[in-house]
């Protein structure tokens, strides 16, 4: 059904500040899930809680971004990536998911999802990635060289060659080879320090995000910029999950505090109304 209703579906999508919240146990049946989640999926929450979280899977997404989620989560790390979901219509929405495995007594006992308003590039990339991959195609070979830096390479032989010509035109014809050399030995220098810098970096993040397919829905990049913007990513999708984690525990200890307080005010008044009714009897007996 999935395949013949998801390829006409028009696009939904949902503000900046919405977060679509969904938890699962550890077989992915749905247990929990935030109102963003349920209305844009045109679902009602009783069609989703208990189902497979597959239920929201559109056909457009490869089996390959699945099985790096689940290679991450089951290993009880978080897993990121750029997802399209379809909705009960046939309608789709894509997220920016982040996925954190739950843990108790050192177990995992579930996992929840965090999703955010994709930006429109990683939706770009990501819907070409996973075309080619629906293909069977495999995953593309970027260059670990990045475009600027070839860029930079030439520009800096072609002003060496012009420093050189410029000397030889002046007769220093040995000098004008020192210029090219100079340029040359310039530059790599400068590429072998950014090169040194951005590893040292990394050595700073050991458990830094490195699925392959996720990465390419974030960065044409498959070098060390690339991992370096995902190790940032992730970080900050991280940290995002769990300041909404401790907001719902706020929430959660405030809901209970005001029915305790509710509780404990009922309980007074009922004290008071006995108290009142006991001090009653003496003077029934007097009169
Ligand atoms: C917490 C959690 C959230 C998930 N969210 C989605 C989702 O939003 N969309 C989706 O297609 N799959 C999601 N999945 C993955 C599905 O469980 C499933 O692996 C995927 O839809 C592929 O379906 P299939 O295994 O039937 O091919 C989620 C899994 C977990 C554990």
């Amino acid at each position: 059904m999935n395949d013949k209703i998801a390829s006409h579906g028009a696009e939904r999508t949902f503000s900046d500040s919405e977060q679509l919240i969904s938890s699962t146990d550890v077989d992915s049946t749905i247990r929990d899930c935030n109102d963003h989640f349920v209305n844009i999926s045109g679902f009602t929450r009783d069609e989703l809680i208990g189902q497979k979280h597959n239920i929201v899977r559109h056909n457009d997404m490869p089996a390959k971004a699945f099985l790096g989620l689940w290679t991450y989560i089951l290993e009880g790390k978080p897993w990121m990536g750029i997802v399209k979901n379809r909705c009960k219509n046939g309608d789709y929405y894509w997220v920016d998911a982040y996925i954190t495995p739950i843990f108790s007594n050192g177990k995992i006992t579930g996992f929840e999802s965090v999703r955010r308003k994709p930006k429109k590039e990683d939706v770009a990339r990501a819907s070409k990635l996973y075309a080619r991959l629906k293909a069977g195609k495999g995953i593309p070979k970027f260059s670990k060289v990045r475009k600027r830096e070839v860029f930079l390479l030439l520009s800096s032989l072609a002003l060496a060659a012009l420093l050189g010509g410029v000397l030889q035109a002046l007769g220093f014809s040995s000098l004008s080879w020192v210029g090219v050399l100079g340029g040359l030995i310039g530059y790599a220098g400068v590429w072998y320090s950014n090169r040194r810098d951005l590893k040292g970096l990394l050595e700073h993040m050991p458990h830094a995000f490195r699925d392959d397919t996720a990465m390419l829905t974030y960065t044409e990049d498959s070098g060390l910029y690339g991992q370096v913007k995902i190790s940032i990513l992730s970080d900050a999708a991280h940290l995002n999950t769990v300041v909404t984690r401790l907001e719902h525990g706020a929430q959660d200890v405030a809901e209970q505090a005001s029915e305790a307080h509710v509780l404990s005010t009922q309980a007074t008044n009922e004290c008071v109304i006995s108290r009142l009714k006991l001090s009653r009897w003496p003077r029934l007996f007097m009169k």
